[in-house]
């Protein structure tokens, strides 16, 4: 950096900032940004180093705060100018109608004008402003006095540490909400997992949860977002209605939700509830309620507070999506596809207005992670259409030492082996033929086009062949009898004659399409084909253990895993001899014998050739039994290097490999082709 004084310092300091602020304020309050990421990190890095080259000149407000400054011991604590109270509730609509006639009563008036504002679930927090500066940012503690927590406060880019005026109040107190957003969350505890920490049960816990710890830097690494919902004292601001003050507040740099909303009237009220009822699932942040305040700040002052609550004010609640009950039991329940999902079935409870019975513990993992126990007492959460799910373990209530859970190593319904395959966080029934919680899943897979093509067996009349017990695995197909079919609804006598024909023509099929059909768990219409290929035959396919399958090109541990398990089952061998003896069969596959010529060889092509594309080369190989990997390593056999090879040459030459060039590789294709 070229050497600058320090009046220079202090000019390109002020302007700086400004121009930083300005950017945060379009990317955090306006969702709204005009620069890149890359100019705004810029700008940021040279007040960094001006700043570093002037320490003197560093301000509070200075966006290079933002990131945080030194841990506190404790935090002190903040008096409020006026105190910050709470709301009374309405429950319902006749709540709401109440609240509006004592209104009117008490100001005498016909019909009463209020903003509607969404009840924000996060932490409420009062920013004191002195001259348009930013100077105590605190929690609402018992009301009268907070919890200081401006270090943390100034880290929240969506807080103007000045107040975007030339002429600004002499005091104020803006007050708001913070919170995290619901995508924000989502990423927040994502990385929390993988950081091995323990995830936040919801937003507001999460919002709290940061804003409350002693660590700025921590708290600026968490996705806070403040919305501002109306002033505490104020010294030199003027406004007639609260919804002057918002537009102030807007124009001030904060952000004001953009569902506040001028409404007349108590059924204009109940509309605007309605409506935020239906759009409360599509929003980014949690809400509990709708607030309603009287517009008119006169009327207000004649309405004034009781003890704990302004009369000018009410909270009408939507239904809580959270609730406290006990796990009976937990059981495992077998999905269409094999999953199996640990299910807490609870002492029924009302959630959002729905009685909850069941909800989902999503995998092994979680319910060890979340150390849920039968019966425990849980929260459980219903958001919108998803199934409820047990958010986390009051354990205080705890009685005893109940087990931790495990799942079972036999399927519930049907007994086959239970696997969980590496790398998943999901156990499997292994049983995929056999098992009837998969039926109908596996019998529509079966008869699908690309599987066994058996026309005329769609989704409703396997359905109806299983409802029926006409059918119970895939081998039963072919022990249908017209008498059978034609008693079903819907079936008349020349449909039953096409199906019958169409399940005799599946029986010629070919090896992809039957290895394909089995409906085995990693196993596409791709790796059929590769299984096909390299075994030739369906014996040596069900004989070969894991070490065997990954010699498979394409085919690495777990698919290998899943095959292997897959055809130990003796379920499914039981069906698989059914389906063989009903005359399902396939040809051979020529030229695939495990003594191809080039049978357990291993290339990596790197580098382009003249010839043909890699893709080719790569098909040509395995044509004649070689595997092709996309890495190096000492179990490589050839590597086949065109022009521009790249560092796999290099890693090959290291080890000592054969390489080939273009040529090379021609001669050697020309010589087992
Ligand atoms: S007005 C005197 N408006 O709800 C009136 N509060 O139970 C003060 N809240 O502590 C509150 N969104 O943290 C108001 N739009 C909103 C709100 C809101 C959420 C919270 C606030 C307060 C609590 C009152």
């Amino acid at each position: 950096m070229t050497e600058m004084n320090r009046e220079e310092a202090q000019s390109e300091l002020a302007d700086l900032r400004q121009r930083i602020e300005y950017h945060n304020h379009r990317y955090y309050v306006l969702d709204d940004p005009e620069v890149s990421d890359a100019d705004y990190d810029r700008l940021m890095r040279r007040l960094m180093e001006i700043e570093a080259q002037f320490p003197d000149l560093v301000t509070v407000d200075s966006p290079s705060q933002r990131v945080g400054a030194e841990p506190l011991e404790a935090f002190g604590e903040a008096p409020h100018g006026i105190p910050m109270l709470s709301l009374d509730n309405a429950f319902n609509a006749d709540e709401l109608r109440e609240f509006d006639r004592r209104c009117r009563e008490r100001l005498d008036a016909e019909v009463v004008d209020y903003v509607a504002e969404p009840k924000l679930d996060g932490l409420s927090l009062n920013l004191r402003y002195e001259a348009g500066k930013l100077v105590t940012g605190a929690t609402r503690g018992d009301g009268r006095v907070g919890e200081d927590i401006t270090a943390n406060v100034r880290t929240i880019r969506s807080i103007p540490l000045r107040l975007h005026t030339d002429d600004p109040p002499a005091m104020v107190e803006v007050r708001g909400e913070a919170v995290i957003r619901r995508t924000d969350f989502d990423s927040l505890n994502a990385r929390r997992l993988d950081a091995g920490e323990r995830p936040f049960a919801n937003p507001r816990n999460a919002a709290a949860g940061s804003l409350r710890q002693l660590d700025p830097r921590l708290a600026a690494q968490r996705p806070l977002t403040f919305f501002t919902f109306g002033v505490g004292d104020a010294d030199g601001l003027d406004a007639a209605d609260h919804w002057s003050v918002l537009e102030q507040l807007r124009r001030w740099g904060f952000r004001v939700n953009e569902l506040v909303k001028r409404v007349r009237g108590v059924q204009a009220c109940l509309d605007y509830y309605e409506q935020l009822v239906e759009q409360r699932d599509a929003l980014d942040y949690e809400i509990d309620g709708v607030v309603f305040k009287v517009n008119g700040l006169d009327q207000r002052r004649a309405l004034g507070f009781t003890a704990r609550a302004p009369r000018w004010a009410i909270a009408h609640k939507l239904p809580a999506r959270e609730a406290t009950t006990t796990v009976a039991r937990i059981e495992p329940s077998v999905g269409r596809t094999g999953v199996i999902t640990p299910v807490a079935n609870l002492e029924p409870v009302q959630v959002g207005g729905v009685t909850v019975t069941h909800a989902t513990l999503h995998n092994e993992d979680e319910v060890h992670r979340k150390d849920v126990r039968e019966g425990d007492t849980v929260m459980v959460r219903r958001a919108g259409d998803v199934i409820p799910e047990v958010v986390s373990v009051v354990t205080e209530k705890r009685s005893g030492d109940p087990p931790q859970w495990r799942m079972p190593e036999a399927c519930p319904v049907c007994g086959s082996e239970v696997l969980r395959l590496d790398e998943e966080a999901a156990h499997r029934c292994m049983g995929g033929l056999y098992c009837p919680a998969q039926r109908i899943g596996a019998i529509i897979h079966f008869a699908s086009r690309r599987a066994m093509d058996i026309e005329g067996l769609g989704d409703k009349l396997v359905e109806q062949l299983v409802n029926e017990g006409l059918v119970k695995t895939v081998v039963d197909l072919y022990r249908l009898r017209k008498d059978d079919l034609v008693e079903l609804e819907r079936m008349a006598e020349k449909s039953a004659d096409n199906l019958l024909r169409a399940l005799e023509a599946s029986k010629s099929t070919t090896l992809p399409r039957f290895l394909y059909a089995l409906g085995i768990s990693q196993v596409g219409e791709v790796t059929a084909q590769a299984l096909a290929r390299h075994f030739g035959d369906f014996d040596p396919l069900m004989e070969a253990d894991e070490e065997t399958l990954i010699e498979v090109p394409d085919i690495g541990p777990v698919v290998a895993q899943s095959i292997a398990h897959f055809f130990a089952e003796p379920h499914n061998q039981e069906v698989i001899d059914g389906l063989r003896r009903a005359g399902v069969q396939w040809e051979a596959v020529a030229g695939a014998r495990k003594d191809a010529p080039l049978a357990g060889r291993t290339f990596v092509l790197t580098g382009s050739l003249e010839e043909m594309t890699r893709e080719e080369a790569k098909e040509r190989l395995q044509a004649l039994g070689g595997k092709v990997t996309g890495s190096v390593s000492k179990k490589t056999d050839y590597v086949i290097a065109g022009a521009d090879p790249g560092s796999k040459l290099d890693k090959a030459e290291r080890l000592g490999l054969t390489v080939l060039d273009e040529a090379g590789f021609r001669r050697l294709l020309d010589e087992h082709g």
